[in-house]
């Protein structure tokens, strides 16, 4: 009897085998739509010295782990961000853009770099790689953001797995040595190595309008050559207010101050073979990989679910003190009984675009929005609009149904990266109804009324001096989760900072620290008299290794 059903057990497995390896059912399982699309591997690019990356160690940056102990980041954490912990000298990452090249020792081909054409160069990258993209976006086609020409620019059908990093310039900005070896780095890492996933503009807002730029090609010609230098003429796209006044007459204003976002929200408009959008100044550094960082940011967004996205995204996360980030999310958790924002915060004013949620937030097993890409990748932590005691744009809104009392969120420093439906989304609400809240609340806000996915991924931030980090934790979140204090984190740091420049002024990613600079200072060009910043290291051979990490602000200006 036994040996009959092992006997029937072992035909059925044997019918299964054959099924599967039959062509016809080899083809049905072809034709599942999850097998359909096609995976393009990567076509390796050019590099400013005209070989192609692989072939080429000069253009190459690699990190180097050094199997030292790393410096421990009090906020944010290499390894819930999966970043490496690696070091670079200034020369393995800015040597292949130039830097130490007036030096005899210089070991790499040296290269003209005004006859560099990283436009081109990004073009070729991305036409090459066009089947993997779909639709590519050229670089050098310039001059398209103009005013209004009183039709609607198509929207993208599909996704095209590209991202543009939008660098924000001005028509005085002096380029500093230093700009163009962060500028080429950006280029060559973000854009080229990665085969054109990433491509990078200049984004130049000529203050001036005499320069009447959209009055003629000459015109527009004769400032980007009179404010841009050669090197990087072929990435940048010039714009002034008229563009902005144009586009958005109803809006209260215009200035780059309260309105940073309107010129991005036009150009994704012109560009709209871009998914997201990174918004960087030019003080922005990246230590390590470019890619690998910008990478890291994205993946950790995109797992997130979207359950408590925002609340989780308002606190400043301290490992010593929350545990694990799975442990931080379980506190929050705990705090909100399940609960917390869930689909969008509906305000008269505006349709919602994103998708709805199914069921209560109790009933999502944090599955929701897992694996989808984050409208708004932003690089600190949340706050509350209305909580806020002394931000001076607090009450600075216009043209809404319910004024002060409309819900908001912002997110400062404004350097993001937003997707194009959110930039859409805010373009519409400005162009049709003038909706006007400053910079920093602009896409958070946004991203709140509509839907769209929130999050804040915990990048590793240093602090000097390194202060105690269970008062940090009040002065930056009110302490631990707490639910008598509501939704969100809730700390001085954020909602009454004027009186506490000298904390917030020590960090490696804030507004106004001068940490940055100073690490960025010693690292590439170091003082004999000075000391070394505590995450620096220098070996035996008298090398500077920074760890990996992104530092804002280092002003060359
Ligand atoms: C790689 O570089 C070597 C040396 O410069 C050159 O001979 C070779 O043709 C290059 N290969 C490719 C595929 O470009
Ligand atoms: C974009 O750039 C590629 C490569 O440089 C070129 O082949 C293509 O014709 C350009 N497309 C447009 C629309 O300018
Ligand atoms: C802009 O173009 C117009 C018309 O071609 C010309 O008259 C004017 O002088 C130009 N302005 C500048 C600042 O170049
Ligand atoms: C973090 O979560 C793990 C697994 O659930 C648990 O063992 C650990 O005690 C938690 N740590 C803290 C600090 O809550
Ligand atoms: C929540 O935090 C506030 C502010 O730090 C504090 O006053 C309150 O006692 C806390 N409540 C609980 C239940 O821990
Ligand atoms: C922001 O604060 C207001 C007023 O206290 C509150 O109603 C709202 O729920 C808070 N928003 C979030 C997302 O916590």
């Amino acid at each position: 009897m036994f040996t009959r059903r092992y006997a029937s057990v072992i035909i059925f497995l044997a019918i299964l085998l054959a099924l599967y390896y039959l062509p016809v059912s080899r083809d049905t399982l072809r034709q599942r739509p999850w097998a359909n699309k096609p995976v393009y591997k990567p076509i390796v690019c050019c590099g400013p010295r005209g070989s192609l990356l692989s072939n080429s160690s000069d253009d190459q940056v690699i990190p180097i782990d050094l199997k030292i102990p790393y410096p421990v980041a009090p906020f944010g954490s290499h390894d819930e961000l999966s970043l490496s912990q690696t070091w670079m000298t200034a020369d393995i990452k800015y040597g292949p853009y130039g830097y130490g090249d007036e030096r005899e020792d210089y070991n790499r081909k040296k290269v003209d770099w005004e006859h560099v054409d990283w436009g081109r160069l990004q073009d070729d990258c991305a036409a090459q790689n066009q089947d993997r993209f779909g639709a590519v976006a050229n670089v050098s086609s310039r001059g398209r953001m103009v005013p209004n020409p009183g039709f609607v620019w198509p929207r993208p059908e599909k996704a095209t797995g590209r991202t543009a990093i939008v660098l924000r310039g001005y028509d005085t900005y002096n380029y500093a040595p230093e700009d163009l070896l962060n500028i080429r780095s950006l280029i060559v890492e973000a854009g080229l190595s990665t085969s054109g996933n990433y491509a990078v503009y200049l984004l130049v807002h000529i203050r001036e309008k005499e320069h009447e730029i959209y009055m003629s090609e000459a015109n527009y010609t004769a400032a980007l050559e009179k404010f841009v230098p050669v090197e990087l003429r072929s990435i940048a796209v010039l714009f002034d207010e008229t563009l902005l006044e144009n586009w958005y007459p109803k809006t209260a204003t215009h200035h780059p101050n309260f309105q940073i976002y309107q010129p991005l929200q036009l150009f994704a408009y012109y560009y709209p073979e871009y998914d997201h959008f990174w918004q960087l100044e030019l003080d922005v550094r990246f230590t390590g990989h470019t890619a690998h960082y910008l990478d890291a940011l994205n993946t950790f967004a995109r797992k997130q679910p979207r359950k408590q996205s925002i609340e989780r995204s308002s606190y400043l996360y301290i490992p010593s003190i929350h545990g694990t980030y799975a442990n931080f999310t379980s506190l929050i958790d705990a705090t909100l009984n399940g609960g917390g924002v869930w689909g969008a915060v509906n305000i008269p004013d505006v349709e919602p675009v994103g998708p709805k949620p199914t069921g209560s937030s109790q009933e999502d097993d944090f599955s929701w929005g897992v694996g989808e890409d984050a409208d708004l990748i932003a690089t600190n932590p949340c706050s509350n609009v209305t909580w806020t005691e002394d931000w001076v744009y607090r009450d600075w809104i216009h043209n809404f149904q319910n004024g002060v009392d409309t819900p908001r969120i912002f997110c400062a420093p404004a350097i993001t990266r937003t997707s194009y439906r959110l930039l859409a989304a805010a373009h519409d609400a400005q162009a049709d109804k003038g909706l006007t809240i400053p910079s920093e609340a602009t896409v958070s806000s946004f991203a709140l009324w509509h839907g769209l996915k929130i999050v804040f991924p915990p990048q590793p931030m240093y602090q000097n001096p390194l202060r105690d980090l269970k008062e940090m934790d009040i002065f930056f979140n009110g302490g631990p989760p707490n639910a008598s204090r509501g939704a969100m984190a809730k700390g001085d740091g954020f909602y009454n900072a004027r009186p506490h420049y000298d904390i917030t002024n020590t960090a490696t990613w804030w507004w106004s620290s001068p940490f940055p600079a100073y690490i960025f200072r010693n690292w590439l060009d170091p003082k004999e008299n000075e000391e070394l910043p505590f995450i620096l290291h220098k070996d035996a051979e008298g090398r500077i290794w920074a760890p990996n990490l992104a530092l804002h602000p280092v002003k060359t200006n």
